[in-house]
């Protein structure tokens, strides 16, 4: 996706600038943390990669759903029930996770899920640890389920956000999520309604569906 490349791109630009200055001998110590600096950046960035999520993935994505959905984190057995649909020919859910491989161990950073049914995508899931926010993560992952809305042969693809979530709906609506209505007292015990958002499909040539 365009959004991500464009982040992988700026970041390669930074190290390849901060090179520059290093090589022309003309740094100074505080260049020189800069250079460093960059690099770590660029690493850590270029280290994220996206995968299938499996069962064993479910207690770290655990770690980060307790953090990120205080209020109404999914149970083990949620996830477990999503992933018994994920596999085999009639698989009806996308589970992804993205991990890094930062000094030689993995650490899962992020997660999403796309459940599809009937035409009818729907995103049960995303998320990105904070320390991954705004580095485009968010975009990497919903692209991913965008995807394979397309092999599940949806149409569209519905989303429900809390009205308060703005970080989350900018990055729905950069993707083409528009608001359609929303569902009050959605999210409980809080009492926050959900705004309900569609994208429409494209098809393989690249047109509207059913729009
Ligand atoms: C929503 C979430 C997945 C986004 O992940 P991310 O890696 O930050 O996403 P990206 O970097 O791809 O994009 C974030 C967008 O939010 C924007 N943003 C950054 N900080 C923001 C802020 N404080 N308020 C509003 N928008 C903000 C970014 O600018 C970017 O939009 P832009 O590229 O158009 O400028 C992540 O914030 C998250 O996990 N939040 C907690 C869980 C959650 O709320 N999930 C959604 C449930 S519906």
């Amino acid at each position: 996706m365009t959004d991500a490349t464009d982040a992988a791109d700026g970041t390669a630009a930074d190290v390849n600038a901060a090179d520059v200055n290093a090589a022309d001998g003309t740094a100074a110590d505080v260049n020189a943390a800069d250079v460093n600096a960059a690099r770590a950046a660029g690493a850590a960035a270029s280290a994220v990669a996206l995968r299938e999520m499996r069962w064993w993935d479910i207690e770290p994505v655990l770690a980060l759903e307790r953090d990120l959905f205080p209020e109404d984190a999914w149970s083990p057995g949620m996830f477990w029930s999503e992933l018994a649909h994920a596999r085999g020919p009639r698989a009806t859910r996308r589970y992804v996770v993205a991990e890094t491989t930062e000094s030689g161990s993995a650490r899962i950073v992020g997660y999403a899920g796309l459940a599809a049914a009937g035409g009818l995508g729907d995103v049960q899931t995303i998320a990105a640890a904070r320390d991954q926010w705004g580095t485009g993560l968010g975009a990497r992952l919903l692209t991913d389920l965008l995807q394979h809305a397309t092999a599940f042969e949806c149409e569209e693809v519905l989303l429900e956000v809390r009205v308060d979530n703005l970080r989350a709906q900018r990055l729905y609506e950069r993707f083409g999520f528009e608001p359609i209505g929303f569902r009050r007292g959605y999210y409980q015990p809080g009492n926050i309604d959900a705004l309900v958002m569609r994208h429409h499909v494209k098809t393989h040539q690249g047109t509207e569906t059913h729009g």
